[in-house]
């Protein structure tokens, strides 16, 4: 990369893990106190999954699902999401909307759909990207790298406690059946597979406050 490249590049923080780590709550605390801009990648993969649902598109009808993932028309607010002008900030939430999503992720087409739409967002002053691919795929270059995982347990624990803010209802015991499921399907697909990059720090938050992974992150990051 050329002097000026990098120069007129803003820089981009990764944040990498399984479902449940935590990588949202502290991207959006990083995002905040950095003053960066935020990229929540598997929010998109809900949306297209959402918008699939609702026009009763089959899980294999590769064409349309990207031609949607390709054309989403989503607006990100500070605390909602909207798509095609309607508020879906917690219907993309529910965990039957992140199955469908983790499944249609695993199709090589829809992922190259979403991709130059993820990269618009590295904008000045940076970018904080969380998502399972973002320090390996989508922006390889990024400055600093971080994995973020915790035990199964703990990690259905928190989408527990998460869904129950949300009015959402589930069971531990289902959750984290459904958490393996889905780790083991983004783990094991051909394309751009969850794992953490070659030069990312892992950080495993099990024993960790909210605070202590955000301090950790931007200790890294200085
Ligand atoms: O992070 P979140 O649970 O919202 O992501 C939903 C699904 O979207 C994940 O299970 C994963 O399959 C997919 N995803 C992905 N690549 C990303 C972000 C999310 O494949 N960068």
């Amino acid at each position: 990369m050329s002097q000026l490249e990098n120069i007129s590049t803003p820089p981009v923080i990764t944040i990498d893990g399984p479902a449940g780590s935590g990588k949202g709550t502290i991207a959006k605390q990083v995002a905040q106190q950095l003053g960066w801009h935020i990229l929540d990648s598997g929010a998109l993969y809900r949306l297209t999954a959402l918008a699939a649902l609702q026009s009763n598109i089959a899980i294999d009808d590769i064409a349309t699902l990207s031609h949607i993932a390709e054309n989403l028309d989503v607006v990100f607010k500070p605390d909602s999401i909207y798509l095609e002008g309607k508020e879906v900030t917690l219907a993309i939430r529910q965990e039957a909307c992140g199955n469908i999503a983790s499944k249609i992720a695993a199709i090589a087409e829809v992922r190259a759909a979403l991709l130059q739409r993820q990269r618009n967002f590295q904008q000045a002053p940076g970018l904080i990207a969380d998502g399972r691919d973002m320090g390996t795929v989508v922006f390889p270059n990024a400055s600093t790298k971080i994995y973020l995982t915790a035990t199964v347990e703990e990690r259905a624990k928190r989408r527990l406690n998460q869904l129950k803010q949300n009015k959402i209802s589930a069971s531990l015991p289902h959750l984290i059946k459904e958490i393996q499921t889905r780790d083991a399907r983004d783990m094991n697909r051909q394309s751009a597979p969850l794992k953490a990059a070659d030069d990312a720090l892992i950080i495993d938050s099990s024993d960790m406050s909210i605070e202590q992974v955000v301090k950790s992150v931007l200790q890294v990051c200085q």
